[in-house]
């Protein structure tokens, strides 16, 4: 059945591809983008005519309390992907997490409750975990916020589960675990280290190479919020999306050289260290409720699915279109 949906964050890097794919089904799309001096949508300022011709787009802050409840009137469904997500900018900034991420989930709830929307579905991160305590890491793992910004994303977590407890409202928590593809910000270790070899260095900047992530291709992420659609068994519930196995960035980046046929040498950018308490060694994913409950099938798993996935990110940087967006020499946080 088609749906009247809301997509917050819907001009970044996850938030495009779904605004896409749901768009592409036939439903009734609006996107939440914050206001800016350059008329600028984010991604979907890409986007192909016939999708921008069926998307409406609202400028705003997701802190804009009236502005949410007004845009929320008359809507089926919200993803609501809306968030600061550089950790690195969370050492920086708190402040500015606790207004986006906390009272920004805050508002869309309270606005929901009060327009009856019929499912909301938050999207959490595997960072809320903090390093695995054991592995794979189900739903039930403890949280350890080791970040302002985990500490911002397990906040809003509990206030979305409390919404389902106390008022009845249909919300999931969706928790995907490291997405990677097309349109990734290039603060993440996937985009850094294609965006330095494609453009010609021989000696790139990384972090810590060492922390292994369990890095899901942004379609699987995409097909896990579609699955919610109509799905009564996921409300009140919190679902991993991870593949189920883990790469180090050691390992990323040989892969990458691999697909790329060249060798390269790394040098230690201490800027893109976290402090070590702050370091999150390890994430893996178990997926077995995202499996049972969603019949979610990620099609890029194991290393086939990986180097497959990283194949095709690598053909999206090398187009020119697409590499102009992004400056290898600059390391914004
Ligand atoms: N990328 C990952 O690996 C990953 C993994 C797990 C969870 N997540 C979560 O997925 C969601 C999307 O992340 P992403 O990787 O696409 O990041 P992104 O930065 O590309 O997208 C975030 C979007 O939120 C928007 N936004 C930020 N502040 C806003 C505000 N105050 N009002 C309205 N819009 C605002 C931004 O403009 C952007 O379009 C986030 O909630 C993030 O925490 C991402």
């Amino acid at each position: 059945m088609k749906k009247n949906i809301l997509i917050t964050g819907g001009g970044g890097f996850i938030g495009s591809h779904l605004v896409e794919r749901c768009v592409t089904l036939g439903h009734k799309v609006k996107v939440l983008s914050p206001y800016n001096i350059d008329s600028s949508w984010g991604w979907m300022d890409t986007f192909d005519k016939n999708i921008k011709d069926n998307i409406e787009v609202i400028l705003g802050d997701v802190n804009d309390f009236n502005l949410i409840k007004k845009k929320t009137k008359k809507t089926d469904v919200i993803f609501h992907l809306a968030a600061l997500i550089s950790i690195p900018y969370s050492y920086q900034s708190p402040k500015s997490y606790i207004d986006t991420n906390i009272n920004g989930t805050y508002n869309i709830l309270e606005a929901s409750k009060e327009n009856d929307v019929e499912l909301v579905v938050n999207t959490s991160t595997s960072e809320v975990y903090g390093s695995a305590q054991y592995i794979p890491i189900d739903e039930n793992h403890p949280m350890n916020a080791q970040s302002p910004y985990a500490a911002t994303k397990i906040a809003a977590d509990h206030l979305c589960l409390s919404y389902y407890r106390s008022f009845n409202l249909p919300v999931t928590v969706l928790r995907p675990f490291n997405t990677f593809g097309p349109r990734q910000s290039q603060r993440a270790a996937i985009p850094a280290i294609i965006n330095q070899i494609i453009n010609g260095k021989k000696k790139i900047k990384l972090g810590n190479l060492h922390s292994s992530r369990d890095f899901t291709y942004v379609e699987d992420t995409v097909e896990g919020y579609i699955k919610l659609i109509g799905n009564k068994k996921s409300i009140g519930e919190v679902i991993n999306l991870g593949t189920g196995t883990s790469f180090t960035i050691k390992e990323t980046l040989d892969l990458i050289c691999r697909i790329l046929k060249t060798k390269i040498e790394v040098e230690l950018d201490k800027k893109r260290l976290r402090p070590k308490k702050s370091e999150v060694n390890q994430l893996l994913s178990n997926n077995l409720k995202a499996k049972k409950i969603l019949s979610w099938k990620p099609k890029f798993t194991k290393e086939k699915g990986f180097y497959e996935g990283l194949k095709k990110t690598i053909q999206w940087f090398k187009e020119n279109k697409n590499l102009s967006k992004y400056n290898p020499d600059q390391y914004n946080v």
